[in-house]
């Protein structure tokens, strides 16, 4: 029977997985087991502790449902999202930032025409957003199918809402760009919201003294055969909350300024009944596969 003291263990672990058909999944489990074992010696973990782990991962796995990912929120507060996204897009090359997709894409977006009110029923200050897909070239890509959801004046997004079920939709939607790569679409201006809090991973952000907010955004998929697909927000200028997001994931070139307006129409040429915002901003793409999966482990494969 082989022993093996703290150290001698982690090798005997490495060379448990020598025989893994695949290299990249045999490289894979050798460092998790690396970082696991090192965090455990570096920390001197008690099983009072490592229960503790236990448990919450187990919570955390508890309070999942198809449309609660509480595992792409604890992956999202730990800075792992943006880490994945940070290694995987070290050259973007002129291409349009990326940041996290967020637990709430639920891959269910209905497509919509351009200038629709997303957010019809809702209350809230109104917003119209104009906005236009090119390649690194500035070349216009029609056709192409974008992906927008945002949260409500509460802080909520749809599928968070009982109501999601029976009324279905709402401040969620997909456009199709027009021949000129562009589209637009009717809102209402979002605000800065806090994560879900009623589960493990927010029951660790309070009990660590962090704050659970993110800056007002709108999430944008831009998914354009043969390209790589644009995982991204825009931010609302002057939010309290850009600096300290709770997932880490503003950028700067995400910020957008939103130009308050009383014009009687808007851009559409359509009437405005009351003071609106303006959000324009423009995505770029870069060549790539335009099929990848996205961090839900959903394939964002449909096109129109
Ligand atoms: C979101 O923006 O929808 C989001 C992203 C990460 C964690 C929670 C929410
Ligand atoms: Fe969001």
């Amino acid at each position: 029977m082989p022993q093996f003291n703290d150290t001698e263990l982690t090798a005997a672990v490495i060379r448990s997985f020598e025989e893994t058909p695949d290299p990249r999944v045999k490289f894979l489990m050798e460092e998790l087991v690396k970082s696991l074992h090192d965090y455990v010696r570096k920390t001197d973990l008690t099983f009072d502790e490592w229960g503790y782990a236990i448990d919450f991962l187990t919570r955390v796995g508890q309070k999942c449902t198809p449309t609660r990912q509480e595992f792409i929120l604890l992956s999202d507060v730990f800075g792992v999202s943006m880490l994945v996204d940070a290694v995987n897009h070290r050259e973007r090359g002129g291409a349009t930032e990326t940041t996290v997709l967020g637990p709430f894409y639920v891959g269910e977006h209905k497509k919509m025409p351009h200038g629709a009110d997303i957010s019809a029923n809702l209350p809230g200050e109104r917003m119209f957003v104009q906005s236009r897909v090119t390649d690194l070239k500035g070349k216009p890509l029609a056709g192409v199918p974008v992906d927008v959801w945002h949260a409500d004046d509460d802080g909520f997004y749809d599928s968070q809402k009982p109501s999601y079920e029976t009324q279905g939709p709402s401040s969620r939607a997909r456009f199709v760009t027009d021949a000129d790569g562009r589209f637009s679409f009717r809102t209402i201006l979002p605000c800065s919201y806090p994560i879900p809090t009623d589960g493990p991973v927010g029951e660790m952000i309070l009990q660590t003294r962090r704050h659970p907010m993110r800056p007002a955004h709108v999430h944008f998929l831009v998914n354009a055969p043969g390209y790589e697909p644009l995982i991204t927000h825009v931010f609302i200028e002057g939010d309290k909350y850009l600096d300290s997001d709770v997932v880490f994931g503003v950028k700067d070139e995400l910020i957008a300024k939103i130009e308050k307006r009383s014009d009687p129409t808007m851009p559409d040429g359509k009437r405005a009944d009351g003071p609106w915002h303006l959000m324009t901003y423009d995505f770029r793409v870069k060549p790539g596969e335009g099929a990848a999966p996205t961090p839900l482990g959903v394939k964002v494969t449909e096109t129109v």
